[in-house]
């Protein structure tokens, strides 16, 4: 059952489809959804434990990925409140048709950011320019939004040692394989993403809602910094690492009010 009205930080088990359609509608401040990207290949990853972890990425063509991402997408819609706004975090493969998927079910004129995520990790490329970069869309659902503007160190020399708004363009580190906060479900985003994106774009003691939540890094963001979120996954284990990583930093936060 989805809680409605939202009052606690939860992690519900089941196809975000569904689960949407069951929530009350224009009861969500922001959607960050981290969907699969279409791959083509299963997504693995490894458990502390060892144990193999991992969802599936393959479709039969683009085409068909995106008609179920746009099922998806008028879902969220429904649920957001009318000065709400969705991310939806994509990558090179489909990033250019997503956001036409975004101008129509959003309207072209609600666009608000082409988010790069610069992660930097990774290997080289011979025959092109390494891909170092994932896409972060942001739309609005109507006129009025909540915005922050998160503040980031500066990098010029006249500014060294001071903050400045932070641009369009984000670079974060990814999680590397000694990350006190990797949990070893594929495709983790880092907490520091997550925190600004949510300190930026939902207001406090808001609703932040994360459709393909996988290891819970929005919902304990939205925990950390005094919103609630809401996470969904479809897959068991991603659903188990969330609500353990959520009890585990609410069990964090009570050690620290207590002591
Ligand atoms: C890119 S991962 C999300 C990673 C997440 N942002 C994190 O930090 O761990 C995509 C997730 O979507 C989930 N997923 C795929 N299809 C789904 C569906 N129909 N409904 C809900 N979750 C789904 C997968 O199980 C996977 O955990």
């Amino acid at each position: 059952m989805v809680p409605a009205p939202f009052d606690q930080n939860a992690v519900l088990e089941g196809d975000c489809l569904a689960l949407l359609a069951a929530m009350e509608e224009r009861s969500v401040d922001l959607i960050y959804a981290d969907p699969p990207f279409a791959t083509g290949r299963k997504r693995s990853g490894r458990s502390e434990e060892g144990d193999p972890l991992g969802y599936d990425d393959a479709w039969p063509t683009l085409n068909l990925y995106l008609d179920w991402l746009r099922e998806r997408i008028v879902a969220m819609r429904r649920v957001l409140r009318d000065d709400g706004a969705i991310l939806v975090h994509v990558d090179w493969r489909a990033s250019h048709r997503v956001r036409l998927i975004l101008d129509d079910v959003f309207g072209e004129e609600r666009f608000v950011n082409h988010i790069v995520w610069s992660y930097g990790l990774g290997g080289s490329a011979a025959d092109r320019f390494a891909r170092k970069h994932d896409d972060i869309l942001y739309y609005g659902c109507g006129d009025a939004r909540w915005f922050e503007p998160p503040m980031v160190p500066a990098t010029s020399r006249r500014m060294q040692g001071r903050l400045k708004k932070a641009t369009d363009v984000l670079a974060i580190p990814s999680i590397n394989n000694m990350a006190t906060e990797r949990t070893g479900w594929p495709d983790q985003k880092p907490l520091k993403l997550l925190e600004l994106l949510v300190n930026a774009t939902v207001p406090p003691g808001g609703v932040v809602l994360d459709p393909f939540c996988g290891s819970g890094t929005t919902v304990v963001a939205a925990r950390r910094h005094g919103r609630i979120g809401l996470g969904m996954d479809r897959h068991p284990d991603a659903v188990r690492i969330a609500r353990d990583r959520l009890a585990e930093e609410a069990g964090s936060n009570d050690a620290g009010e207590g002591g």
